[in-house]
């Protein structure tokens, strides 16, 4: 056998699929791997130990907003830390590209949470594709494109469904996106850019998506006391525009709907074994979103996560900087916004439910701009191994690889990914299952976790020893690239 550039020695493998750990040597050539199994005799480069270690394909974050991050940070560590080596961005109906806003114009939120001003926008979805290409980030990425975004660049009045003239706009958009390569079509229905949407127009665009071969992720129109229409509203949409779907960070929120997660996920396994439907979680009891002073019923605290009139409020608790004014929480909001949030609104035991549920990916968030973020950004992946599978024993650690790996590369259709075999691409990720534990938390929320030793990302190492090792072997990953299931889980 040709000389591996770098072999890892004597690791309990976790393969991806779920199966038991075995003890093996992993050799990588090139951006492959290139054997697993006994190696003592093969010779390589570097050698690396794996003993006591467990070593796992790199976690694929299916839920990110990183879309710029990974651009102005290319180390991308707050996910390369946690053992993250792919990034699916684009989510929540929000993207960079293609949308111009004049560069000292602030986005219409959420999109601001992604980009401040007009200057951080993409005209085309090329040129987004073309700037990760020239400086890549530290993990790959796997972008998709905005219905709101779309509605932005398409529409004047946004408290309407579009014009048929303004849907072709959208319809010419997105085809010129998918034939540059956005991997995906996200929809954010719950937000004011698009609330207005009717169902008809986003199945005339999943059309699109779906005869491209691509997929479709919603925000749901409604987490809270219509989740379960917002269900049957996506299952519609899948079903009618013939794409797979993805339900982004399913949660019941609201005290109401505590305890509703036993209907909604009866809900999806009614309908994923008719369609292809997938759904991702993050382990925590709080979403994070934009602060808007109209929604801030059903959550029963509400951290700042950052404020452009009042930064120094960033961190602080909503009703403690009401009682301080003398104003209300809407008025207090108000006086802070733009600004983002954190809302206490789920139960944990949905939490835990929907974590536990086999067809739950692993999907973080995180909000890499704001001044104060949500622990998910830099904690979800290790919560999910050393809180919710070793510490409370929600699921084996076999298990909870597999939502992070093997699962999401199925679904998403990320070919030699999410797998440690023979040509599998060497995104890997080496740690300490007994030490593995987020240390991100809502006080201190940009910490890196414990017990992640090495991350690899095509054969490269990028995460050693604490720190970033400023290597940046990611790639941007097309449609061209990718065969998201398009069958239901029954088949
Ligand atoms: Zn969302
Ligand atoms: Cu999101």
């Amino acid at each position: 056998m040709e000389k591996a550039d770098i072999k890892i020695e004597g690791a309990m493998v976790c393969d991806g699929t779920g199966a038991a750990l075995f003890k093996a040597d992993v050799a990588i050539l090139d951006d492959r791997i290139q054997a697993v199994g006994d190696l003592s005799a093969q010779p390589a480069g570097s050698v690396v130990s794996g003993a006591g270690l467990v070593l796992a394909p790199g976690f694929i974050d299916v839920h990110t907003h990183d879309d710029r991050a990974v651009l102005v940070d290319p180390s991308h560590a707050c996910k390369v830390s946690q053992g993250v080596t792919t990034v699916v961005t684009g989510n929540c109906g929000i993207s960079l590209a293609p949308l111009k806003v004049p560069a000292d114009k602030r986005p219409a939120p959420p999109l601001d949470l992604i980009a401040p001003t007009g200057a951080q926008l993409f005209d085309g979805f090329g040129d987004y594709l073309s700037a990760l290409d020239t400086a890549p980030p530290a993990v790959n990425v796997l972008p998709q494109i905005g219905h709101s975004t779309l509605r932005l660049a398409a529409m004047e009045d946004l408290t309407r469904g579009a014009s048929g003239r303004e849907l072709s706009a959208m319809l010419s958009l997105l085809e010129d996106s998918l034939a540059a390569g956005a991997a995906g079509f996200s929809t954010g229905l719950f937000y004011r850019p698009a609330e207005h949407a009717p169902t008809e127009e986003v199945i005339a665009l999943v059309k699109a998506v779906g005869a491209a071969g691509g997929f479709h992720s919603t925000h749901m129109r409604d987490e809270g006391d219509f989740v379960l229409d917002s269900i049957d509203e996506t299952a519609r949409i899948g079903h009618e525009g013939g794409a797979p779907v993805v339900i982004s960070h399913h949660k019941c929120t609201g005290e109401a709907n505590h305890g509703r997660s036993v209907e909604t996920l009866a809900r999806i396994d009614h309908y994923r074994v008719q369609q292809p439907m997938a759904l991702d979680a993050y382990p925590y009891e709080a979403g994070s979103t934009v602060l808007d002073s109209a929604r801030l019923e059903g959550a029963r605290k509400i951290l700042v996560s950052w404020s452009e009139p009042r930064p120094d409020c960033a961190g602080r608790d909503l009703d403690e900087l009401a009682a301080e004014f003398g104003m209300s929480r809407q008025e207090t909001a108000k006086m802070l916004s733009p600004a983002g949030g954190i809302f206490f609104q789920m139960d944990e035991e949905d939490v835990r439910r929907i974590l536990a549920h086999p067809a739950t990916m692993i999907g973080s968030d995180g909000l890499p701009h704001d001044a104060r973020p949500h622990p998910r950004l830099w904690g979800t992946f290790p919560r999910v191994l050393g809180h919710y599978a070793r510490d409370v024993g929600l699921f084996s650690l076999e298990e909870a690889v597999r939502k992070m790996t093997g699962l999401p590369a199925a679904r998403f259709g990320l070919t030699d990914r999410g797998a440690i075999r023979p040509g599998a691409y060497a995104d890997l990720v080496l740690f300490n299952a007994d030490s593995i534990i987020d240390s991100a938390t809502y006080e201190n929320p940009m910490q890196p976790a414990a017990g992640i030793e090495m991350v690899m990302v095509n054969g490269r190492i990028v995460w050693r020893d604490g720190a970033s090792t400023g290597a940046r072997p990611g790639r941007a990953i097309r449609l061209k690239d990718i065969k998201p299931r398009t069958v239901p889980d029954a088949a």
